[in-house]
């Protein structure tokens, strides 16, 4: 039986990660796009890799169910990419929160569901979560194990409470890594791992959207004062993808992984501190 590595968004950061560890693996690359998931195809098929398509919306029960059917049949699914998103620049409050937060939620329930054993799986986050002030005990909670169907009726959600596309962002991203140490106990049951990766700014399409959209001077100014100065590369979230995939990190699990070149740390406690 093949193994399969499932890119669920196939954009940049979903292939980079797909790249480093799918050399003799069947990959399913899905995307709400089939343009982005093809040529996605296009260019992992001519480095040699063993690709097919597939759409989805993670936002829909339906299709993330299908999705998972799909993978299992090509064989054992024993490697995940969750690096679907929107960001505050392309949607709104609303958008965000389905796709982001509930949209994971799917995909890490849908996906528990067929996972192999021995298999591991990354969800992409963000720093965003990790600049939200503290929520309550209940508010994490909440996010971490209400039943996916439920998630965006929690009042903590609603939209006189989440007025704002950043603020959804950032508490779809938290809601993400809560929800991924949640469904770290699930799935060790079938022996297998799941972690958060929280990027900062990488470039990518998604953040030329953020760059040049109405927080872009806020965006360049993180890049500018943070300890590393310049912004991250997909690759670089590959290499960690890679090692949270892999065999060397067997003792992790249920655990997020904030890469950022410092902004969260000059956030708090330098020049990135709001006045
Ligand atoms: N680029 C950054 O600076 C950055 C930083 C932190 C976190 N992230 C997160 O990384 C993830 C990947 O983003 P990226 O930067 O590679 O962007 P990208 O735009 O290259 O890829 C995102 C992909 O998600 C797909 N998508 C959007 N909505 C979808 C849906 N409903 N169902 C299925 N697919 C959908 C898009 O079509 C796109 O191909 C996102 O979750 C994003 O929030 C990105």
């Amino acid at each position: 039986m093949s193994e399969v590595t499932v890119v669920i968004g196939a954009g940049s950061i979903g292939q980079a990660i797909a790249r480093r560890i799918s050399a003799g693996r069947k990959v399913l690359l899905a995307d709400l796009h089939q343009g982005n998931a093809e040529a996605a195809a296009e260019v992992m098929s001519d480095a040699g890799f063993d690709v097919s398509t597939a759409t989805v919306d993670v936002s829909q029960r339906a299709s993330v169910h299908q999705l998972a059917e799909t993978a299992a049949r090509l064989g054992d699914v024993t490697a995940v990419i969750h690096a679907a998103g929107v960001s505050p620049s392309q949607a709104s409050p609303a958008t965000i929160l389905a796709v982001d937060l509930y949209g994971t939620a799917l995909v890490l329930e849908e996906f528990g569901n067929v996972i192999a054993a021995g298999a591991a799986a990354v969800v992409i986050a963000s720093q965003s979560g990790h600049r939200l002030g503290a929520l309550s005990a209940a508010e994490d909670a909440a996010l971490a194990t209400t039943p996916a169907d439920e998630l965006l009726s929690l009042p903590m959600l609603q939209p006189d409470r989440v007025t704002d596309s950043l603020h959804a962002y950032q508490l779809a991203k938290r809601g993400n890594s809560l929800r991924v140490m949640a469904e770290a106990v699930r799935w060790g049951k079938k022996r297998a791992r799941v972690n958060t990766i929280s990027p900062g700014i990488i470039i990518t399409p998604l953040a030329k959207d953020e760059l040049t959209g109405p927080r872009g001077e806020g965006y360049r100014r993180m890049i500018e004062l943070c300890p590393v100065r310049r912004a991250g590369t997909p690759d670089e979230v590959g290499t960690i993808g890679a090692l949270l995939l892999g065999p060397d990190a067997a003792f992790i699990t249920g655990s997020d992984f904030l890469m950022d070149g410092g902004v969260t740390a000059s956030y708090f406690y330098g020049e990135l501190a709001p006045q």
